[in-house]
């Protein structure tokens, strides 16, 4: 399983990067807005954390219209060569996505919470596919097996006829918010997890880690003081 950062603080990329798990980030205008930025400066925004992330950086269009997230998407794919334009999965979605995906600009279809529409976003010819877990889980309803289906049911088919350069489709498992969903997700084979940076720093932590580490530096003491 690899992993992207869920993102659009500098400061995260950069330490996640440091601890060689880092595969790519997934970013949006709203996670940029919480680090202090500004809509008009999302491009730029994205420039910087491209400069930082060798891997794909989903950059997600705020545009409704077929026309306008074509428009946005070539702009995003011009910023730097590891860019994916991350687009809804919706109507005008799957029309941008095929035209995208046909002058060759990879796209990570998000905003999705079943098997049809997954099945629709690699048949546009969709790179990425993004099933949202933790917001089934907001309304009570279980995201995890929402997120199994998907898995299941795009791994029984190969769908590299349409997509860029003839790669598999690979599922993004999103909206996570725990160490526990990760854990799920790779037992039931997601391609990727992205995860905000609090959820990668639980990843690490174990409490017998803390006890065995806690009962080490005791023994080192008492060796040190003898
Ligand atoms: C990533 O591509 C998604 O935008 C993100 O994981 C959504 O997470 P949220 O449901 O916590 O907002």
């Amino acid at each position: 399983m690899k992993f992207f950062l869920d993102t659009a603080d500098l400061t995260e990329i950069e330490e996640a990067a440091s601890w060689g798990a880092l595969a790519g980030v997934t970013t949006n205008p709203t996670l940029y807005a919480r680090t202090g930025g500004k809509l008009s400066d999302f491009h730029n925004h994205i420039k910087r954390i491209c400069d930082i992330v060798d891997g794909p950086v989903s950059a997600e269009s705020v545009a409704m219209t077929r026309d306008e997230i074509v428009r946005d998407g070539r702009e995003l794919a011009a910023i730097a060569p590891n860019v994916v334009v991350k687009v809804p999965t919706m109507v005008e979605g799957l029309a941008a996505t095929r035209t995208l995906a046909d002058e060759g600009i990879p796209v990570n279809m998000t905003l999705c919470f079943s098997v049809p529409q997954a099945i629709l976003a690699a048949r546009a010819g969709a790179r990425y596919i993004s099933p949202f877990v933790g917001r089934f889980d907001d309304i009570s309803d279980d995201g995890l097996d929402q997120l199994s289906k998907v898995v299941a049911a795009i791994g029984n088919y190969d769908y590299s006829d349409n997509t860029v350069n003839h790669e598999q489709v690979e599922i993004i498992a999103a909206s996570i918010r725990s160490a526990n969903h990760v854990t799920q997700a790779a037992l039931m084979g997601a391609d990727i997890a992205t995860v905000p940076f609090g959820v990668l720093k639980k990843m690490v932590q174990h409490p017998l880690t803390d006890r065995g580490l806690d009962s080490f530096m005791k023994d080192w003491e008492k060796v040190q003081n003898a």
